[in-house]
């Protein structure tokens, strides 16, 4: 696939009293169907359901929320404008607890709102929380592809590499950040071997990550996460590269269930393992990934995954979404503004810090 032709994750289409429209990802690889999304109910649903995910692209979806939410209060008075406006952003903060996306965008649409009170009608507020979605959008893309410039230059030609989950263009607005690394490798003429985890239970290795690879012509093999192990000990991967979801001010980064334990892994195996996430993951509110919220979700994930029972009636379930890698097994950080090794406090508050 040529990269111009990649489906665009999620668009708005029209003007502030437009729509955000969003490829649902729960149908994919069988089905490249669009969501329109006309009222804040059905983006707050989209997110809780992973029909758009992935930290960048929550951040961007819940943007657009924002602009789809205050649409009911276009001709309302400032005050009932600007209260419907915090409704919004409450309500689109409780739809997913852990990427911290989401809320440094309902942060920027909150303030962009304010800045722009006592100024204008609530329609011409409307159009500036437009602007700033659309600005949050475009950052989105240009940090992807800068993500993926720093990370190709670590990696060699022949390599075999090995991700976990989805970090590609379906998680940001274009071109991923994990999978940006692969993307700009190959572009540049180097060739990789992709080793794609299958990610238990929703599988965004499999139905995702393996689809998004084949579409640009990128080799990659798909394995159960459970033989991630084996993989590196036959010699097959080199390099691992996942994305993030939260980033703690010292480095120890959640990401999907299981990065954890391949993190652990490749330490094992003398692997180097790298996260890459734009300045918008890192959490410098908190000191360490203790601190990050872990969403718990529907047993029925792991007991009913993809429309079959798969285990006996009544059985307890456990199924947090995410799990915390340490900074001490992380070789370093990929960030739009360059990479960040060793990954400690010091050197991330450098970079974070700058903007
Ligand atoms: O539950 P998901 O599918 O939203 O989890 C996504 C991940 O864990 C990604 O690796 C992370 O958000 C980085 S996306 C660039």
């Amino acid at each position: 696939m040529n990269p111009s032709t990649a489906p665009a994750t999620l668009a708005w289409i029209g003007d502030s009293c437009g729509y955000l429209e969003l490829i649902d990802q729960t149908l994919l690889p069988g089905e490249l169907t669009h969501l329109a999304c006309r009222d804040v109910e059905t983006v707050w649903e989209a997110i809780k359901s992973l029909r758009v995910r992935g930290a960048p692209a929550i951040g961007v979806a819940a943007a657009y929320g924002v602009c789809v939410g205050v649409q009911p209060a276009l001709d309302a008075d400032e005050a009932a404008f600007f209260a419907r406006l915090n409704e919004v952003c409450d309500y689109l903060a409780t739809s997913r607890p852990t990427a911290v996306n989401l809320f440094w965008a309902l942060d920027r649409m909150r303030t962009k709102g304010l800045s722009l009170r006592g100024s204008l009608l609530p329609r011409e507020v409307a159009a500036g929380l437009l602007v700033e979605a659309q600005k949050i959008e475009a950052e989105d893309r240009l940090m992807c592809r800068a993500i993926g410039r720093h990370g190709a230059a670590l990696l060699q030609d022949g390599q075999g590499v090995l991700t976990h989950c989805n970090a590609g263009g379906l998680a940001t607005s274009d071109y991923g950040t994990a999978l940006a690394v692969f993307f700009a490798a190959h572009e540049g003429g180097k060739r990789l071997h992709v080793y794609a985890d299958e990610t238990r239970p929703l599988l965004q290795g499999a139905r995702l990550t393996a689809w998004e690879l084949q579409q640009r012509g990128i080799e990659v093999t798909l394995i159960c996460d459970s033989m991630a192990a084996q993989v590196m000990r036959e010699g097959r991967v080199s390099a691992v590269v996942t994305g993030a979801d939260r980033i703690a001010a010292n480095g120890d980064a959640a990401n999907k269930i299981g990065t954890y334990g391949v993190a652990l892994l490749a330490a094992a195996h003398d692997i180097p393992f790298y996260v890459a996430a734009p300045t918008s993951t890192f959490d410098m509110s908190i000191a360490d990934g203790g601190q990050i919220p872990i969403e718990q979700r529907d047993p029925r994930e792991i007991t009913h995954g993809f429309g079959r029972s798969t285990a006996p009636e009544g059985v307890q379930v456990y199924n947090p979404a995410f799990d915390v890698t340490p900074a001490r097994l992380i070789k370093a950080i990929i960030c739009e503004h360059g990479v960040i090794e060793p990954v400690t406090r010091e050197a991330i508050a450098a970079v974070v810090q700058q903007e």
